[in-house]
């Protein structure tokens, strides 16, 4: 396997930044980007026959997979710290980086997934590893396992997903959350919901607090995502009063970052493939509405710090840099040149923004105020947009160079 390329990264503050995670609450979830960045960053293939510890490429297009000889370095827990813990959806884009964490710092993670938008590839850097287990299973059926924390994540997240069949994304969350509810009910897990801003639906209060009830189209073609979240909070919240089970709620505003999916139509992903490519970017609008985006170490930071904390109220754990799509295209523009530039790579000709029509109860603001998990998790983003940008055109263009893209 070949070592990848190591960045500096000049935090918010100014400093480097070379870890991610924090050591509160009596859990240590710090880990090193360079390890994280190296799991997504360098394939592990080779189009060379003689690196026997990886799997090889041939000239015809063909691919011998290999499993790795040896796994990632994970931390050594004495048993009594390593905690069990149930990661649905974990193949997905954001599990996968809560499994890859989770993982470093030396937990038992078992991950629960039907892979409709997820994918065995993105977790493949632990499969065989010991302290880790990834179980094919749809979570509207009932699943039964020893576990001390469960993070539920599985459900489709981008529009294109939830829509390609309203009734199962409904299903999803509500049997699926009763599901998972159900075990946490039976081990006496901690049970952690991703929830959405979604179920703030197109709010007509700016920034969103936890506290707004939102304002959500109950028969739209979004309703069954966002009335899906809505129905699995309801859910959660009735097991802790009538089942005492132990409820995080984190409400997640808009994450970008490595392994999102490249064609489900989210913004981020949706511009910058465009730009590396050469194509124009695509606006649809008039580019006004606005959009704040938080990088994937963030979320998962706040993920894991609520996990671990006394905090059992919703969280909104999000950016509150707030950009309008048309200045994001800009921005994206301007990253991709400069990351083209730096490896010689710059078209020539530089692509344009074009605008094209809104799509239905597409919301026109939506930002976080996360006051409550900077007071009660002392969480706050330490990535701005410009760095998480670099990263994800970075990963991007890597799949790019492979022919993976
Ligand atoms: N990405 C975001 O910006 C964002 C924002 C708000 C909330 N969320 C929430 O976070 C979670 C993860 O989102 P993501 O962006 O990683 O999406 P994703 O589509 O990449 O991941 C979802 C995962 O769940 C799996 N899954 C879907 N239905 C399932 C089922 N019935 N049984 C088992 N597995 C199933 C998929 O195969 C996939 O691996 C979702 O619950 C989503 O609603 C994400």
């Amino acid at each position: 396997m070949s070592t990848p390329k190591q960045f500096t990264i000049t935090g918010k503050d100014g400093k480097p930044l070379t870890t991610a995670g924090h050591n509160k609450n009596g859990f240590d979830s710090q880990v090193s980007i360079d390890a994280l960045r190296a799991l997504w960053l360098t394939p592990n293939y080779t189009n060379n026959e003689q690196d026997k510890d990886a799997s090889v490429v041939h000239p015809d297009g063909t691919i011998s997979y290999t499993s790795l000889n040896r796994f990632p370095a994970v931390k050594l827990l004495p048993p009594a710290q390593q905690k069990r813990i149930l990661i649905t959806g974990g193949a997905g884009f954001l599990g996968s980086h809560l499994v890859d964490r989770l993982m470093l710092l030396g937990h038992q993670v078992t991950v629960l997934d039907n892979f409709f938008t997820g994918a065995k590839t993105t977790v493949s850097h632990w499969i065989g590893h010991p302290n880790f287990e990834l179980v094919r299973h749809d979570v509207v059926n009932p699943y039964m396992t020893e576990c001390d924390q469960i993070y539920h994540l599985a459900c489709p997240a981008s529009p294109p997903h939830y829509q390609y069949n309203s009734i199962k994304t409904v299903k999803t969350s509500f049997l699926g959350t009763l599901n998972m509810l159900g075990l946490a009910k039976r081990t006496k897990a901690r049970f952690l919901i991703a929830s959405t801003s979604e179920v703030y639906g197109d709010p007509e209060v700016h920034p969103q607090t936890e506290e707004y009830w939102g304002n959500v189209n109950p028969i739209g073609p979004r309703a069954c995502y966002d009335e899906g979240k809505r129905v699995a909070e309801t859910l959660t919240y009735g097991y802790q009063n009538q089942n005492n089970v132990d409820v995080r709620v984190v409400r997640i505003f808009n994450t970008y970052g490595p392994r999102m999916n490249p064609f489900d139509g989210r913004v981020v992903s949706n511009f910058i493939v465009q730009a590396l490519k050469g194509e124009d970017l695509t606006v649809y609008g008039d580019g006004k509405q606005t959009r704040s985006f938080q990088f994937v170490h963030d979320l998962v930071d706040g993920m894991i710090l609520l996990m671990n904390s006394d905090e059992t109220r919703p969280t909104n754990v999000g950016s509150s840099d707030e950009f309008t799509i048309g200045e994001f295209a800009e921005l994206v523009r301007e990253i991709v040149e400069k990351v083209q530039e730096e490896d010689g790579s710059k078209p020539a000709k530089q692509c344009k923004v074009i605008y094209k029509p809104i799509p239905v109860d597409d919301p026109k603001q939506r930002r976080a105020d996360t006051s409550r998990a900077k007071e009660s998790l002392g969480w706050e983003t330490r990535w701005s947009v410009r760095m998480g940008l670099e990263e994800m055109v970075r990963y991007y263009k890597a799949k790019l160079d492979e022919g993976n893209l």
